[in-house]
């Protein structure tokens, strides 16, 4: 592979912001200064005015394989995730077969040996996600597994939560919950609130996703295990992580850039694009989301990207599936909810080093993701226009869905180039290969 110089970009990552340009030789980072001259035979690529940053860490990507492969891949959706600036995404078990033992897992990984980001996989805590038998875990966390969970459903068993909380704990993995208890939440197309019974569409309650937040709080103060909350949607469990934090619960969460942007007034379409699990919620619980990711309540900021085929989605709201595309809207869309309130140090600590984190890429874990941008660290990196204008044409997009909330929107903010171990696999916004 031929040298890479990044030219002329602002660097950011957790040492904070400085201009400079960056020396990509082989997989890793060789130089970063105020200017470098290219070498003979380097690649150059344009930075100007554009932020070169670690690349994106997804913690809740549906690459839908195995199962689903009319909705997405492995390879289309890391071919989206690489778009939107992301060089790592942690696939959910939620297939058909559910990530539920290790030949599947491995299956998983394996077709993402070559993709246009480093996968990562989640496994399920249950065993089809049916609710009833733990997976085998321990044989799942010997493959390098970290992050646990059944999303699409919570488990509902409290008992189970807890003894699955109590192998977690001596596993040294992390159960990451779906926050939905069934018996407030079935039946409900949408948020319940002033939309719901306006449009006639059942709706389920935040009390659906506080109950088993507030239940499953109470394990993590039982057993000492650590947990991490899925796509939070409502001001009531910011409040519930805040306090649970102050108390020194060993608990994190992330929220997606829908939650930050969108909110249940867009049903009124009837658009099943709209359609989402946990549901689009009220202007209060986008205010109190983006205040919690302002203050560090919440962690990070995961895409729950939920690709579904168009002809799944072109039936009437109440039948259509839950899920909203993600991957390469996110970036601009969670720049633009949090301006004025987050920096880009802090954009990027939500969107790319503190997931990594959390689920076990970083260096100090052994992972090459989530920066610093600095020599000797790996050639993961995304270089950002904050300024560029671009409307969204699904048609466009990489995934091989449609189902996303912002087509025809205009959006400000645009991934420019990707770096995975040093390969530039988007280049000018076009991915190689
Ligand atoms: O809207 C959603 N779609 N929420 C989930 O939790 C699952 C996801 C999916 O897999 O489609």
């Amino acid at each position: 592979m031929p040298e890479v110089l990044i030219r002329g970009g602002t660097i950011v990552d957790e040492q904070g912001e400085r201009r400079g340009d960056v020396l990509v030789s082989g997989v890793g980072i060789v130089a970063v200064d105020s200017t470098i001259d290219a070498p003979a035979g380097a690649a150059v690529v344009d930075a100007g005015g554009c932020i070169v940053a670690p690349g994106l860490v997804d913690l809740h990507t549906h690459l839908r394989e195995p199962g689903a492969e009319v909705a997405e891949t492995v390879e289309t959706g890391c071919r989206a995730a690489s778009l939107g600036g992301y060089t790592a995404v942690v696939a959910m078990p939620n297939t058909e077969p559910a990530i539920d033992n290790p030949s599947i897992a491995r299956d998983v990984l394996e077709l993402g040996r070559n993709a246009l980001a480093q996968v990562a996989v989640a496994a399920a805590i249950t065993v089809g996600r049916q609710g009833v038998h733990l997976t085998p875990m321990a044989e799942l966390a010997a493959l390098g597994i970290h992050l646990f969970t059944d999303d699409g459903a919570g488990v509902q068993d409290a008992s189970l939560m807890r003894q699955a909380l109590e192998y977690a704990g001596d596993l040294g993995i992390v159960l990451a919950q779906h926050c939905q208890d069934d018996s407030l939440a079935a039946g409900g197309h949408m948020h319940e609130g002033a939309w719901s019974s306006r449009l006639g569409i059942a709706g389920q309650p935040a009390l659906a996703e506080e109950s088993m937040l507030a239940r499953d709080l109470a394990l993590v103060r039982l057993t000492r295990s650590p947990m991490h909350f899925l796509h939070l949607s409502t001001a009531g469990s910011v409040e519930l992580v805040r306090r649970a934090k102050a108390e020194g619960l060993p608990v994190t969460a992330e929220v997606t850039p829908h939650h930050l942007s969108l909110t249940h007034a867009e049903v009124a379409s009837y658009d099943s694009a709209f359609k989402v699990n946990p549901p689009l919620r009220e202007e209060a619980d986008v205010e109190a989301l983006r205040v919690g990711l302002e203050q560090g309540v919440i962690d990070a900021v995961a895409t729950d990207h939920a690709p579904h085929a168009p002809e799944k989605k072109q039936v009437p709201f109440d039948e259509a599936p839950p899920g909203m595309l993600g991957l390469e809207t996110a970036l601009a869309v969670v720049s633009s909810a949090m301006s004025g309130r987050l920096g880009w140090v802090d954009i990027f600590a939500a969107c790319s080093w503190r997931p990594a984190r959390i689920g076990r890429l970083d260096p100090a874990s052994g992972g090459r993701q989530g920066g610093p941008v600095a020599p000797g660290a790996a050639a993961n990196l995304v270089v950002f226009d904050p300024t560029a204008e671009w409307s969204v044409d699904p048609s466009r997009l990489a995934s091989r869905s449609r189902n996303t909330p912002y087509a025809g929107r205009q959006l400000t903010g645009k991934v420019r180039h990707t770096l995975l171990e040093g390969e530039p696999v988007v280049i000018d916004g076009e991915a190689q290969r």
